[in-house]
């Protein structure tokens, strides 16, 4: 069989390696994409971003008709959960979105191969019987979970988020190892739906790349609405039984070990780059101490032709990132000035309320030693907020002290994924504490606070 050259061979087809493929052939470039999974759209689409949201979404109504509509007047009966159908709606939600993945492949004539890909010389992928030829070749092959010493994952007592996202019954009791997103997410989602939920996290707080004022009150709402919080604990041993499974936690700071027992675990202390089966080694394509791959500001490999993004390189594992750095990639590979602003990447948490930021955090412009003031607006003094019942947490904006320049957005409060965009924006254009507080805010609206935030930076708030 004659083997089918391509101008990019795209390995992986989650948010980094699709966009990618599609930014190339709008630039006219032939693209081949491979995807070992049968569906299109990478960790995000099948077992991550979307799955995980809709989830949220089903629950927090769950969650709202049996405790919050009373507030609002409206009488319900006695609300039951249909688990199954929940679970069928999440399913149906995630092959609409990968299917139409599929669409946007055709729209742009790339060449879709199923398949694990291997790097199989210089300029050449093999794929089942198949070698293709490409004048570059792009890993996106994303990541995998990080495993937990002693604490074996069977994806039925003890899941990963993979397992969590799809559990047949809401278990009684949920143990959390580790207070990062994926804990605080999907710990909320089965709280609602009736679980007991105990989190467990090595650090004396929960999200720590979170700015640690948002992150003090984001726990505090949780622990209100029934999360149970373990921190400065490390889970050393898990003891799966008929029905429980008995964690040994140790305490970090020394003392003595103690045991929680649990109907499911799931265990969320990150995410690693999966390279396996690639062949890296023998192309000679190098990886950091950490296991990513190594790439330049071109996203190019050690070694020339192959170009890496998304996950499986680092940085912040998330969805919108790979997408940025499959777009700019693709724009560096067609001659153009490709390029993503790591300074202004939001970063977001769908608890409820949500936490977003974008920027450097309080603790890291003190570390940086920058003077800085600081404006902060709480949502209980939003009128939407209020007319929304919807008044807890803040927003908080840290301005150059001198510049008045942005450095860093915090919003922990109803909406807050929505609210950063705005941030993001201003930050983009290197906007001022000022350009926010001067620009016209719809009212009401919940992007008022961000407003007010940025007139208290400058001891100007108006309605506090
Ligand atoms: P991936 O999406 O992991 O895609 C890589 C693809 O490559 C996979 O489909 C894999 O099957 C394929 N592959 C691997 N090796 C090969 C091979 N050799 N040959 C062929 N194919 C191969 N991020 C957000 O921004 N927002 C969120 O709300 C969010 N929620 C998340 C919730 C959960 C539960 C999880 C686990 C993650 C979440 N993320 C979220 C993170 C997000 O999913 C990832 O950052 C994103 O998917 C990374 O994209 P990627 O293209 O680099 O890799
Ligand atoms: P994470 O890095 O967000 O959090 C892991 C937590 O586990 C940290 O708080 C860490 O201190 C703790 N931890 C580490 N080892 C531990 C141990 N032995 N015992 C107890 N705690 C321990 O990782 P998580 O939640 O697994 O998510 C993985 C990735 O997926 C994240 O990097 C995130 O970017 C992405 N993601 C993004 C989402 C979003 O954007 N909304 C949602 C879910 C995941």
């Amino acid at each position: 069989m004659a083997s089918e050259s391509f101008d990019l061979v795209v390995i992986g087809g989650g948010p980094g390696g699709y966009v990618a493929a599609i930014r190339a052939a709008q630039l006219g470039q032939t693209v081949a994409l491979i995807e070992k999974r049968s569906a299109l759209g990478g960790t995000c689409l099948n077992v991550g971003c979307i799955p995980s949201k809709a989830l949220l979404q089903s629950s927090h109504h769950y969650e709202a008709a049996r405790h919050e509509f009373a507030q609002h007047g409206i009488k319900v009966g006695s609300v039951e959960l249909d688990l199954a159908a929940l679970m069928a709606r999440k399913d149906k939600v995630v092959g609409e979105l990968t299917k139409g993945i599929d669409g946007l492949m055709k729209k742009n004539k790339i060449v879709r191969k199923q398949g694990a890909g291997r790097i199989a010389g210089l300029g050449k992928v093999a794929v089942g019987d198949e070698v293709l030829n490409a004048k570059a070749i792009l890993i996106a092959t994303g990541s995998e979970v990080t495993p937990l010493q002693g604490v074996t994952i069977d994806e039925k007592q003890i899941v990963s988020s993979t397992g969590a996202l799809a559990l047949s019954r809401v278990p009684k009791c949920l143990a959390v190892i580790g207070a990062g997103v994926i804990g605080l997410e999907l710990g909320s989602v089965w709280r609602r739906l009736g679980s007991q939920v105990t989190v467990v996290e090595f650090l004396d707080r929960i999200l720590p790349p979170f700015d640690a004022e948002i992150a003090k009150q984001a726990e505090r709402l949780l622990a209100r609405q029934g999360l149970a919080f373990k921190l400065g604990l490390k889970v050393t041993a898990a003891k799966a039984a008929k029905g429980a499974v008995a964690l040994t936690l140790e305490p970090v700071a020394g003392g003595a070990a103690q045991t929680l027992e649990a109907e499911i675990v799931l265990v969320a202390i990150g995410r690693k780059p999966y390279v396996e089966g690639l062949g890296l080694e023998t192309a000679g394509v190098k990886l950091t101490p950490k296991g990513f791959v190594e790439v330049d500001r071109h996203f190019c490999t050690s070694q020339p032709g192959i170009y890496a993004i998304g996950d499986v390189i680092g940085g912040a594992m998330l969805a919108h990132k790979a997408e940025d750095e499959g777009v700019a990639v693709a724009e560096i590979l067609a001659g153009k000035p490709g390029h993503v602003n790591y300074d202004a990447i939001p970063n977001v948490v769908y608890t409820s309320p949500e936490i977003a930021s974008v920027g450097l955090n309080e603790e890291q412009v003190k570390a940086k030693g920058i003077a800085y003031k600081t404006g902060k607006f709480p949502f209980a003094a939003n009128g939407r907020a209020r007319a929304n019942a919807e008044t807890d947490g803040f927003v908080k904006i840290l301005a150059d002290a001198r510049t008045d320049k942005v450095l860093g957005v915090h919003i922990l409060g109803p909406s807050a994924g929505d609210l950063i965009s705005e941030a993001v924006l201003a930050m983009e254009f290197g906007a001022s504490a000022e350009d926010i507080a001067r620009t016209c805010h719809a009212h009401p609206a919940l992007g008022e606070a961000l407003k007010e935030a940025a007139l208290a930076a400058d001891g100007r708030v108006l309605h506090l």
